[in-house]
């Protein structure tokens, strides 16, 4: 089984370069870990999932407002949200080897449950018990140092003109939220929002994981969406619910597969939290973390009133009742729904004693291309033409490729790999030019059709242009 899974893996990284999803980042160097690209059908795959969000919190919500805050902020913020001082992993070296590894995922690894958020002594007591058991990812060896915590922050040198990065460090953003957090005001005095509301964000976040594998899970410079509902204290607990199970439905709408899906509560909060569960999703290496929906309590606000100065507390304009809100957070990394999303789309389908085809079956919403439109060969103008037009009156309401390399099922072929839902072919009994041989037999009828290929069922039907918009919406 978990062979079963590695080699999912393998085929789903291979495939989603080779058809121009995500590449390694800086590849011709020999790439640089934890670090990728999108590609050209990456990129919208990734759009549309940033747009599906987008909708999902703001547009189908009218009281939650969107936020782009700079991934630079004052560096006082990672020291009022705790990440400074404590946002770390525990880190160990293989004394074999010198493979940097992370003990609590290693210690994961013989059954033996532990997190970034026990201490140090802690981390190592399990470690020394159950070192034996515990294998180098690289070298397989049993001989590791102490582990350390390591700060995750990634330090810059922005606005540092003294050559020494450890003087004024400034850091590029950890996390979304704080933003978010550091905007509360400004978005209260600027738009017509009331407790209870939300601010939702989308935007990159960056961490010097430990380990850099399993492809885009973890990765170093990543993006997240994130959304913080202000609510008032007594109604948190209720409002934490409601966002739990619109969370998990949301996932199930946008068509991710239910049985792949499943809810993890947090056995170690840290100290604020008062609750925290994630949304697993079953990666090709096992179930994971997809989303984390927290009640972080009035933390947050409370912090940042601290380290500011400035008064970060709410007076309900009904009540003059003046507090700290508390938050609901939900937060998930595009590059983990990508990721998800990929996986619940591959199949691969047997479609003849000697045929296999692999089959991208996205969600149409979320298909890079939604429509692929061919002229059945190349070289004949009057083909090509009428596809063109056939391609540039179906753009303007789907996404759309005009594909006129190699032969029909090598295009299907690619498409499928690419998860297009409908391919639609331009041939000769569309221009009226049908084999003349079978004239008679009424090919004059199908003038004005054209070939729609479904991806999921294989199925072609002959549809007239002048309904094929109809059609295919
Ligand atoms: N503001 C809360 C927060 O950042 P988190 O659990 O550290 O909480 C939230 O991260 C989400 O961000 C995760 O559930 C995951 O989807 C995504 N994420 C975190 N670290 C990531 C990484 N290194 N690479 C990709 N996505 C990551």
């Amino acid at each position: 089984m978990t062979e079963q899974k590695n080699d999912l893996m393998e085929k789903i990284t291979s495939l989603a370069k080779r058809r121009g999803f995500v590449y390694p980042s800086s590849e011709i160097y020999g790439g640089f870990a934890a670090v990728y690209d999108f590609g050209p059908y990456g990129v919208e795959l990734a759009k549309n999932i940033r747009e599906a969000w987008w909708e999902a919190m703001v547009y189908d919500h009218d009281n939650i407002v969107g936020l782009d805050s700079a991934i630079f902020m004052h560096p006082k913020v990672w020291e009022a949200s705790g990440h400074v001082g404590g946002f770390s992993d525990p880190l160990a070296e293989c004394k074999e080897c010198h493979a940097r590894v992370r003990v609590d995922h290693l210690l994961e690894t013989a059954g033996v449950f532990a997190d970034e958020k026990m201490t140090e002594a802690e981390i190592n007591a399990l470690l020394a018990e159950h070192e034996t058991k515990l294998k180098c990812p690289k070298c397989g060896k049993s001989n590791f140092t102490e582990a350390k915590n390591f700060n995750l922050l990634v330090q810059s040198n922005l606005g540092n003109f003294t050559g020494d990065w450890d003087k004024e460090p400034t850091y590029l953003r950890g996390e979304t939220c704080q933003g978010i957090y550091v905007n509360f005001k400004n978005v209260l005095d600027s738009s017509r929002v009331k407790v209870p509301f939300g601010i939702a964000q989308i935007g990159k976040a960056f961490r010097n994981e430990i380990t850099a594998r399993q492809f885009i899970f973890r990765k170093r410079e990543f993006e997240q969406m994130e959304m913080q509902y202000f609510v008032r204290p007594e109604e948190a607990a209720t409002t934490y619910e409601e966002w739990r199970q619109k969370r998990f439905q949301y996932y199930i709408d946008l068509g991710i597969k239910p049985e792949n899906l499943r809810w993890h509560e947090h056995e170690n909060l840290v100290f604020y939290a008062k609750a925290a569960w994630d949304i697993e999703y079953n990666f090709p290496f096992g179930f994971k973390e997809l989303e984390g929906v927290h009640n972080r309590s009035d933390y947050d606000l409370t912090q940042h009133s601290k380290f500011s100065g400035v008064d970060l507390s709410y007076r309900d304009p009904q009540t003059n009742e003046k507090y700290i809100p508390w938050i609901v957070e939900t937060s998930v990394g595009l590059e983990r729904t990508f990721l998800a999303v990929l996986t619940d789309a591959y199949v691969e389908e047997k479609i003849s004693d000697t045929d296999t085809r692999i089959v991208l079956k996205f969600p149409k919403k979320l298909a890079p291309v939604q429509v692929a439109v061919f002229p059945l060969m190349k070289n004949k103008p009057e083909l090509v033409e009428k596809a063109r037009e056939i391609f540039t009156v179906l753009k303007k309401d789907f996404r759309c490729e005009f594909d006129d390399n190699g032969n029909v099922g090598k295009r299907y072929r690619r498409q499928d790999e690419i998860g297009t839902p409908y391919c639609v072919t331009i041939d000769f009994d569309t221009i009226g030019q049908g084999d003349s041989s079978n004239a008679e037999a009424g090919d004059k009828s199908l003038e004005g059709t054209v070939t729609v290929r479904d991806r999921d069922t294989m199925e072609q039907k002959r549809v007239k242009i002048e309904e094929l918009k109809k059609y295919l919406r």
